[in-house]
């Protein structure tokens, strides 16, 4: 077990309860951010010589991927300790010497929670298999007989979010659940001591001065564990996507009701402190059944994942926005946006991926099948940031997307980590292209991300991406995101947007407060500007008209 070391007093830059409804996320993927001891991986001291990057980019906070002990078998989200951090990352006092400086420079520290799994290597899981069947330490984890004559078939046709079966079996017969990688055992949240153990974790982090938590697989926690245990009678229906085809909270073991108590019970740990620490769901649970994670008496927020993954569409997008800010509203929480993150193609190549792409299909063409116009993709990308930085509520940016990075769709197979990759025998390569280390520098071993080799390669042309290559360079991708943030923070007022109906066809215009509006032309051509100061646009106006793939903002 760990030991803690002294966290010293926190000093939180604001104490304001509700900093979180509007601010400014930045996702920090630990072990591709920084490498400040050249092992290759992404550390804790290489954040914290970096943070000068977020507090100029104008971000309000910083998320960061899991840092514990872990084998990686699930790049972090395996976690064998929750109260230490992983020795190649750095130590607890690297880490308190981070959030020092991140409240120094007026930056809050979210940290990430996976309370759905361990890892196999969690000590909870190795006494499980040491004690064998029926004992209290296998109680913390769901492991059931198998069925079948010998029991030599799993306890139901559950599937796992990476393939395969969800059921793996150990040598003494027994199966165990897991929703994941077989690495990452489903916790028992019937368990008391399990419940316990989170809130200790949750104080340790909250004692050390870190001002919220993002909360891993928020809606999978409690299962139906009822004997004896359902089918699900086909192997879709274990995927979230299955959702709508049941009667809200009966899936076995997604978005159950239940789950809501347990996000009670840590709502009363959080307003302990002040301010109140906070909490973001990572749920992927449609829209009205989401917003009930995020209700001020549970986490506060939920990821919108609606919208990341509607398609470069006006009247979709426009339904998108209306629908999440009403259902958030009657949450009563604000709203969120996200574009990219570690688990997604990045928006610089999503977004101009024909609507109907295969993207697993297309990883595996190497980013050939369809090709992607870089320049175009990263127009687009542009435009859907501005867009995205003008909506009520808050935004969650995920590390590169500020220098445009397109997906890396051409890694080489055998230098995949995903887990996906093995578990789907090589039909799905996985996340590993939005997880390349980030390029500093324009050139130099690594583009500045270490002194040697990055974990994963990085492509010829990233230097070109590098901030040295856009620190400073007028309309490039980094100045853009630089001047919007500060932008951003002087208009806004208020949780309101209202839409305009009188626009062309392709076109979004909403008007925030009486001083502000954003105008979206995702049409094919150039239309004119209505009245208002040009305060920001993505790419270049066309003789006073907005050209294609263009956001801008206007003052009024
Ligand atoms: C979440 C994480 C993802 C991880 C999974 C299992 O979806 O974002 O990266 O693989 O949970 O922990």
């Amino acid at each position: 077990m760990t030991v803690r070391s002294t966290a010293g007093t926190p000093d939180l830059s604001s104490q304001d309860p509700d900093w979180w409804r509007q601010a400014v996320i930045y996702q920090v993927y630990p072990r591709s951010f920084v490498d400040a001891d050249g092992d290759g991986l992404g550390d804790l001291r290489g954040i914290t010589q970096r943070l000068t990057h977020l507090a100029a980019l104008g971000v309000d906070a910083l998320w960061l991927s899991p840092f514990y002990p872990s084998e990686l078998a699930d790049g972090g989200y395996d976690v064998d300790d929750y109260r230490d951090v992983d020795p190649r990352l750095g130590t607890l006092d690297d880490f308190d010497a981070m959030a020092a400086e991140a409240h120094r420079l007026g930056l809050k520290v979210i940290v990430d929670l996976v309370p759905n799994h361990t890892s196999h290597r969690h000590a909870w899981f190795r006494q499980a298999l040491d004690e064998g069947p029926g004992s209290a330490a296998r109680d913390r984890y769901v492991f059931r007989e198998g069925r079948g004559e010998h029991g030599e078939l799993p306890p139901t046709d559950w599937q796992s979010v990476f393939g395969g079966g969800a059921w793996q079996r150990v040598p003494d017969g027994q199966w165990y659940l897991h929703l994941f990688a077989p690495q990452q055992p489903d916790l028992n949240w019937e368990n008391e001591q399990v419940r316990a153990d989170f809130r200790t974790t949750l104080r340790f982090w909250c004692d050390r001065g870190v001002d919220g938590f993002r909360v891993d697989v928020a809606h999978a926690l409690v299962k139906d564990l009822t004997e004896p245990l359902r089918d699900l009678g086909a192997p879709e229906l274990s995927g979230e996507a299955a959702l709508a085809e049941f009667a809200p909270g009966t899936h076995p073991f997604y978005d159950r009701d239940d789950v809501h108590e347990v996000y009670r019970d840590w709502r009363k740990i959080f307003d302990t402190y002040s301010p109140p620490r906070t909490a973001v769901a990572e749920a992927w649970v449609p829209g009205p059944r989401r917003v009930l994670y995020a209700r001020p008496d549970e986490l506060g927020q939920a990821f919108n994942f609606e919208y990341l993954q509607a398609g470069w569409d006006a009247a979709e997008l426009r339904g998108v926005i209306t629908g999440s800010l009403a259902d958030a509203r009657a949450a009563g929480a604000s709203a969120t946006w996200v574009l990219s993150n570690h688990d997604v193609v990045r928006h610089a190549s999503r977004l101009v991926l024909p609507p109907d792409t295969d993207t697993d299909a297309w990883l595996l063409s190497g980013g050939r099948a369809p090709a992607v116009d870089e320049a175009a993709g990263l127009r687009r990308a542009r435009a859907a940031t501005l867009l995205m930085l003008a909506l009520p509520g808050s935004a969650y940016v995920y590390q590169g997307e500020e220098l445009g990075l397109p997906e890396v769709a051409d890694l080489p197979t055998e230098v995949l980590q995903d887990p996906i990759w093995e578990q789907t025998g090589h039909v799905r390569k996985g996340r590993d292209g939005c997880r390349v280390p980030l390029p500093w520098t324009t050139d130099g071993p690594s583009y500045g991300f270490g002194a040697g080799a990055a974990w994963l390669p990085q492509p010829s042309g990233f230097g070109g991406y590098s901030v040295q290559a856009q620190d400073g360079v007028a309309g490039s991708t980094l100045e853009l995101y630089r001047t919007a943030l500060r932008l951003r923070r002087k208009l806004l007022d208020g949780e309101s947007l209202t839409w305009s109906d009188d626009v062309p066809a392709g076109v979004l215009r909403f008007d925030r407060s009486a001083t502000w509006r954003c105008v979206a032309n995702l049409s094919g051509t150039t239309v004119d500007l209505p009245a208002g100061e040009v305060l920001l646009s993505s790419a270049p106006l066309d003789d006073g008209r907005l050209g294609p793939d263009t956001t801008v903002w206007l003052g009024l």
